[in-house]
C-alpha cells in the first residue's frame, strides 16, 4: 500500500463525496466530480434510488476522464475520524472489488474539524481494512497493492505526518491482529516471546524473556501453576522503552498471554474452543503498543509484562483447592482452573508495581461476564482513579474505541477472600464476575499506583459485524490504538 500526498501521479481515477447537508434535500458533491455522473448521481437520488446514505457507494467506469468512485457520507456536517475510518473501509472494499489500484481522493471534501486527522483516520481505516490472515494456507492470497493518492490545497507538515502516523498505528494493530489470529499450536509462549523480540528490530525497544527456572526464582508461583498442566514452557516477557529522561517515571502496560485456554481440569465444554487461542489478545495488544509507541518515537517510559502461558489439564495441572503463592506473598486458593488469567496477572502486576509506575494498565480476555455485560461493542474497564479515568476515557475519544467505566468497589474484594488462604480465584456467584475479577487483580497492585483493568473478552476479536474495517471473524487488535494514545497523552 501506498499513500502520497500531491504527488504526481498518471492516474485520473477518482473518489467523488456527495452528501446531504442535515435537514436539506440537496446533494453536495466535493469539487472533483464529473458534470454528466454527477447529473446522474441527482437524478437516482430523486428518484429514490440512492439516499445518499452514510457509505453508500456507485462506481462509475470509463467516465470521460478516469473512473469515478462516489461514496455517501449520509447527512454530514462534521465527520469523527471513526466515520472516516468506516468511509476509508467502504473505499479500500470498492476498490477491491472493481480491482483498481490507483486512486485521488481530496482529503479535504470530507467534512471535518480538522484535515490532518481525517487523513490519519483515512490511512488508518485503509489499511485495517486491508489486513488478510493467510500465514496458513497453501495459496496466500497476495494482499491487494494500492497506490492512493490524497489531494489537498494546502500541504503541511502537520499533514505530512498524519500518513505516517497512520501507517505505524494501523500496522501495530494489524500486527497484534495477527498475533491472536495464528493458532495456538504455533503461537506458543515460547514463540509469542520470539515475535515480541522480532518486532522490537530496527527500534530503541528492549526485549527480554524469562524461562520456567527464573519465573520460579522471581517467586511467581501463581504465574507458574497455571502453566504446570502444559507441556509448553511459560515466558515471561519484558518490553522496556525509554523515551524520555531517565528521571521520569514509566507508565506500565500488562497483558494476559494466554496462548490457549482449555480450562485445565475445570475443563471447557467443547463448543466454541478453539476460540480460546484469543485467550493472549491482551498480550497481544500489549506488545503491537510497544512497538507502535517505538516507531512513532514517543517521548515516554514505557514497560511492559506480558505473562505467557498455556492452560492445559496435564498432570502437573493446577487442582481446584490447590493453594498456590503470589510473588506479594499472598496466598490464592484456586477453586476454579478455568480463572486462571487473573492468576498469570496477579505475578506480572507485582512485578510492575515495583517499577513505581505513573500508572497501569492491563489489558485481559478475562471474563465471559464481560461479553454478557458489554457485548463486543466496548471494552469494560475498572480503576479507582478518577484522573486515570478521565485520561482513559479522553485517550478512547481520540482513538475512537469504545471503552466504558465499570463499578469496582469494596463489596466485589470482599468476594475475593478465601477460606483456606488470603484469596480465592472465583467469586461465590456468578454475578459481576468482571468486576470481581478486577477485585481480585487489585490485590497485586502496589498502593497509591493509578491502575486500570480492561477486560477485551468482549472486543478482542469477532467484531466486523461492529466495525467495517474489522473482520466478522478473527481477532480485532482491541486497546491498541488505545493505549499508544494514552502513552501519546502522558506528560
Ligand atoms: N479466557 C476466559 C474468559 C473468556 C471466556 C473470554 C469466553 C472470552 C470468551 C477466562 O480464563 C475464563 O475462563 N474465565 C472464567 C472465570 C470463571 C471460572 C470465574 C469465566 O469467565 O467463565
Ligand atoms: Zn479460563
Ligand atoms: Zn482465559
Amino acid at each position: 500500500m501506498k499513500f502520497t500526498l500531491n504527488g504526481k501521479t498518471a492516474t485520473n481515477n477518482k473518489v467523488c463525496f456527495f452528501y446531504k447537508k442535515p435537514k436539506s434535500t440537496n446533494l453536495t458533491f466535493c469539487s472533483c466530480s464529473e458534470p454528466e455522473t454527477k447529473s446522474d448521481i441527482e437524478a437516482l437520488f430523486k428518484a429514490e434510488t440512492i439516499q445518499a446514505d452514510f457509505g453508500e457507494s456507485l462506481f462509475y467506469r470509463n467516465s470521460k476522464d478516469g473512473h469515478e468512485l462516489f461514496v455517501g457520507l449520509g447527512e454530514a456536517s462534521k465527520m469523527s475520524p471513526e466515520q472516516v475510518r468506516s468511509i476509508a473501509a467502504t473505499v479500500y472494499k470498492k476498490l477491491k472489488q472493481e480491482k483498481i489500484t490507483d486512486i485521488r481522493i481530496p482529503i479535504e471534501a470530507i467534512p471535518a474539524k480538522d484535515n490532518s486527522q481525517t487523513l490519519q483516520a483515512f490511512v488508518e481505516g485503509f489499511l485495517l481494512s486491508s489486513y488478510e490472515f493467510t500465514t496458513f494456507k497453501k495459496e496466500r492470497k497476495k494482499t491487494s497493492e494500492m497506490a492512493i493518492h490524497f489531494t489537498t490545497k494546502k500541504i503541511n507538515a502537520s499533514l505530512k505526518k498524519s500518513i505516517a502516523d497512520g501507517e505505524i498505528i494501523a500496522e501495530g494493530v494489524n500486527f497484534a491482529r495477527w498475533l491472536g489470529d495464528c493458532p495456538g499450536n504455533f503461537m506458543n509462549p515460547t514463540q509469542l516471546a520470539e515475535e515480541a523480540k522480532n518486532c522490537a528490530k530496527g527500534t530503541k525497544l528492549k526485549v527480554t524473556s524469562w524461562n520456567k527456572a527464573k519465573i520460579i526464582k522471581e517467586n511467581m508461583d501463581s504465574f507458574i501453576g497455571v502453566s504446570n498442566g502444559s507441556s509448553q514452557e511459560p515466558r515471561f516477557i519484558i518490553m522496556e522503552y525509554n523515551g524520555a529522561a531517565a528521571s521520569k517515571k514509566p507508565v506500565c502496560f500488562v497483558g494476559k498471554g494466554l496462548t490457549f485456554d482449555s480450562g485445565g481440569i475445570s475443563i471447557k465444554p467443547s463448543p466454541r474452543m478453539e476460540e480460546m487461542k484469543y485467550d493472549m489478545c491482551g498480550g497481544s495488544a500489549v506488545i503491537a503498543t510497544m512497538a507502535t509507541i517505538a516507531k512513532l518515537k514517543l517521548k515516554v517510559n514505557a514497560i511492559a509484562f506480558v505473562p505467557a502461558s498455556e492452560n492445559m489439564p496435564g498432570p502437573a495441572a493446577n487442582k481446584p483447592g490447590d493453594i498456590r503463592k503470589a510473588r506479594n506473598g499472598m496466598s490464592i486458593e484456586i477453586n476454579n482452573t478455568d480463572a486462571e488469567g487473573r492468576l498469570i496477572l496477579a505475578d506480572a502486576l507485582v512485578y510492575a508495581s515495583e517499577k513505581k509506575p505513573a500508572w497501569i494498565a492491563d489489558a485481559a480476555t478475562l471474563t465471559g461476564a464481560m461479553m454478557i455485560a458489554l457485548g463486543n461493542t466496548h471494552t469494560g474497564f475498572f480503576t479507582r482513579y478518577p484522573k486515570l479515568r478521565d485520561f482513559i476515557n479522553k485517550a478512547g475519544e481520540q482513538s475512537g474505541e469504545d471503552v466504558w467505566q465499570m463499578p469496582l468497589c469494596d463489596h466485589h474484594t470482599k468476594d475475593m477472600k478465601g477460606t483456606y488462604a488470603d484469596l480465592t480465584n472465583t467469586a461465590p456467584s456468578r454475578e459481576a464476575g468482571s468486576a470481581t475479577a478486577a477485585a481480585f487483580l487489585e490485590n497485586f497492585v502496589g498502593k497509591d499506583i493509578p491502575w486500570a483493568h480492561f477486560d477485551v473478552a468482549g472486543t478482542a476479536w469477532n467484531v466486523g459485524n461492529r466495525l467495517s474495517y474489522a473482520p466478522n471473524k478473527g481477532a480485532s487488535g482491541a486497546m491498541v490504538r488505545t493505549f499508544v494514545q494514552m502513552a501519546r497523552n502522558h506528560r
